[in-house]
């Protein structure tokens, strides 16, 4: 039997992955964070060398993309090769790159299919899985599909908040670019007929959780 898939997607700082990470713990599902998997590839292509905005240089070094990365929520470890990146797919230098990586139309499709082959093989009942396009794209049929939103000011301040020392104004500004050029690939700020949207710019992380938890019984 293939999983049962909730699909969540939104921008960065919506609280799409601490929420998305707790329901699927307090459900006991698996989780699969699709940000993670395309920051482990900018960080493999910075790490070849290749200039990430060179689509055929981008080609090129995802063709030998060795991704290692698990559904357990409790278990937040990403490999690439044998390298634990776990950390680094953090730092600016990976945020700055992402984008111009998951631009790239064919790699974007090799991606897609290996979060479904991951989603199929998982041994929980079901999967949370959050990014962009997962209720357009990589899961369209899913029964549960949400976009979480929140306002910009509200997403910035909550990314200024987990970044701590980093300088306020700079990480509003470096989020709002990535959105932007995000956005020009994947619409994930209006939602596709047949997605809930859960507006999280009023609520707390609590509270949040019980709006999606709301979702899923509804849908189930
Ligand atoms: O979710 P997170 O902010 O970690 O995602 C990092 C980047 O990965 C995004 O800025 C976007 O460029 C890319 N991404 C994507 N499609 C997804 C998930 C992430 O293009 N489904």
């Amino acid at each position: 039997d293939t999983p049962f898939i909730v699909a969540i997607d939104g921008p960065a700082g919506s609280g799409k992955s601490s929420v998305s990470k707790a329901v699927a713990r307090q459900l006991g599902y698996g989780y699969l964070d699709t940000g993670a998997a395309y920051r482990a590839l900018a960080w493999h292509v910075l790490n070849t060398g290749a200039d990430t905005a060179d689509a055929d240089a981008v080609r090129a070094a995802a063709s030998d993309f060795d991704l290692r990365l698990g559904l357990d929520p409790d278990d937040r470890t990403v490999r690439v090769g044998e390298h634990d990146v776990t950390e680094e797919i953090r730092e600016p230098r990976v945020s700055s790159a992402v984008s111009g990586v998951a631009r790239v139309p064919e790699v974007r499709a090799a991606v897609n299919e290996l979060f479904r082959d991951m989603v199929a093989r998982a041994s929980q009942p079901a999967v949370v899985v959050e990014g962009r396009d997962i209720t357009t794209v990589v899961a369209p049929d899913a029964p549960v599909r949400i976009l979480l939103t929140a306002a910009p000011e509200v997403r910035a301040a909550r990314r200024a908040n987990e970044l701590v020392g980093e300088n306020a104004a700079a990480v509003a500004a470096a989020l709002h670019k990535r959105d932007a050029s995000d956005s020009t690939v994947v619409d994930f700020l209006t939602a596709a007929p047949g997605v809930e949207v859960v507006d999280s710019t009023d609520l707390d992380f609590a509270q949040t959780i019980d709006a999606v938890l709301t979702v899923i019984a509804q849908r189930q």
